[in-house]
């Protein structure tokens, strides 16, 4: 019988490490540990693999480990079940991380607006949908079965070049932000890309609107990048006109606007890495990355500064904590799977399709 949860919860973090260390020790290379950039500390240390979405699917896809234990949350996980070898595990130390964003789409409510959109056009020739792969995975299905595509914030203007190339209209979900900052890049204009309402009939829109529009946004958002405002920046320049400001795509168009560099976990990671000694820079995603870049890069000489006054952190990556982390790893020790992710074979079908077109495009 598996080991229940609750005496781990008692642990202290310090318990938890020496026995993480025990247990990696014991699985050697049936376990591979990915940890995404938003993670905390205490678990982050623990990754073999670290990365933004895209760097991680593809460690998923490469790994030969019988466990790929992911610390990030649910629709990760989903991914690496997706990616990897059928008689590989995935697991997700807390399944109760999830991604308030991805959950702000879903099967019933893209389907109803696909259909919606049949009354005015003919979506299967002239939309492509492009599920965020912060998204379910039966929304990544949704997509494979419709000629669509996965995108992440590395690759979402390849995607959408791409998409152009098969049809003229998108239908992009969940996160509207990231679909307009990448639209606007390729010079479409706001007006042309447009708020899809799911609460509403039609999403609110008129049928000139839809007609006239290259992209459908769907209205969904990351409440931890929603955070983020354009005067922060100008409050923050006032007092130090030198900075430079990086920001995630999940931020709102006007951020992004006043943003020097724009792009994923992984590539605000890299700019401030090669940056020079003495540069300030402003950021604009997670807390724990952030914080994890001030500490890291104070000693260069480097000024790491969070964007917003209050606090934003993703709550539900911070649910994979090292109690967690030890449970599952003791408990494959002891050979037995806890939180098991696993993607049913239709889904999961379909849901691939849509990840290889990705992985292709993707530079
Ligand atoms: P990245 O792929 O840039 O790491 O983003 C994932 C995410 O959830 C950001 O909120
Ligand atoms: Fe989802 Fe936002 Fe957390 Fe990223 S930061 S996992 S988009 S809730």
């Amino acid at each position: 019988m598996s080991a229940a949860i609750q005496p781990y919860t008692l642990l202290d973090d310090e318990d938890c490490e020496a026995r993480i260390l025990a247990a990696r020790e014991e699985l050697g290379e049936r376990l591979v540990i990915l940890g995404h950039h938003y993670q905390r500390n205490e678990v982050f240390r623990h990754a073999d693999f670290t990365g933004d979405s895209l760097k991680l699917s593809r460690q998923a896809a490469a790994s030969k480990a019988d466990y790929i234990v992911f610390c990030g949350v649910h629709f990760m996980a989903e991914v690496a079940d997706i990616l990897s070898r059928p008689e590989q595990v995935s697991i997700l130390p807390d399944m109760s991380a999830g991604c308030s964003m991805a959950d702000m789409a879903n099967l019933q409510n893209v389907e109803r607006a696909w259909k919606e959109l049949s009354e005015v056009l003919n979506p299967d020739e002239m939309i492509t949908p492009v599920t965020y792969i912060n998204s379910a995975a039966d929304l990544k299905s949704f997509c494979g079965e419709h000629g669509g595509i996965v995108c992440t914030s590395t690759n979402a203007r390849h995607v959408l070049e791409w998409c152009f190339e098969q049809r003229e209209k998108v239908l992009f979900f969940p996160d509207q932000h990231l679909g307009r900052n990448t639209g606007y890049t390729m010079d479409i204009p706001l007006d042309e890309m447009v708020v899809w309402d799911f609460d509403k009939p039609m999403g609110g829109l008129t049928v000139e609107q839809i007609q006239q529009a290259k992209i459908i946004l769907w209205k969904g958002f990351c409440s931890v990048h929603q955070m983020f405002q354009p005067e922060q920046i100008d409050n923050f320049k006032q007092k130090y006109p030198e900075t430079r400001v990086i920001s995630h795509p999940e931020s709102p168009f006007e951020v992004c606007q006043k943003s020097d560099y724009i792009g994923s976990t992984e590539y605000i990671i890299n700019t401030i890495a090669n940056a020079e000694a003495g540069t300030r820079w402003l950021v604009a995603t997670e807390l724990n990355l952030v914080n994890r870049l001030h500490e890291q890069y104070k000693h260069e000489g480097k000024n790491v500064h969070f964007m917003s006054p209050n606090v934003c952190m993703c709550s539900t990556m911070f649910r994979i904590d090292p109690q967690h982390l030890a449970w599952v790893l003791e408990n494959l020790v002891e050979g037995h799977v806890v939180n098991q992710v696993s993607v049913p074979g239709d889904v999961a079908e379909q849901a691939k399709l849509a990840l290889e077109r990705m992985l292709e495009v993707s530079p």
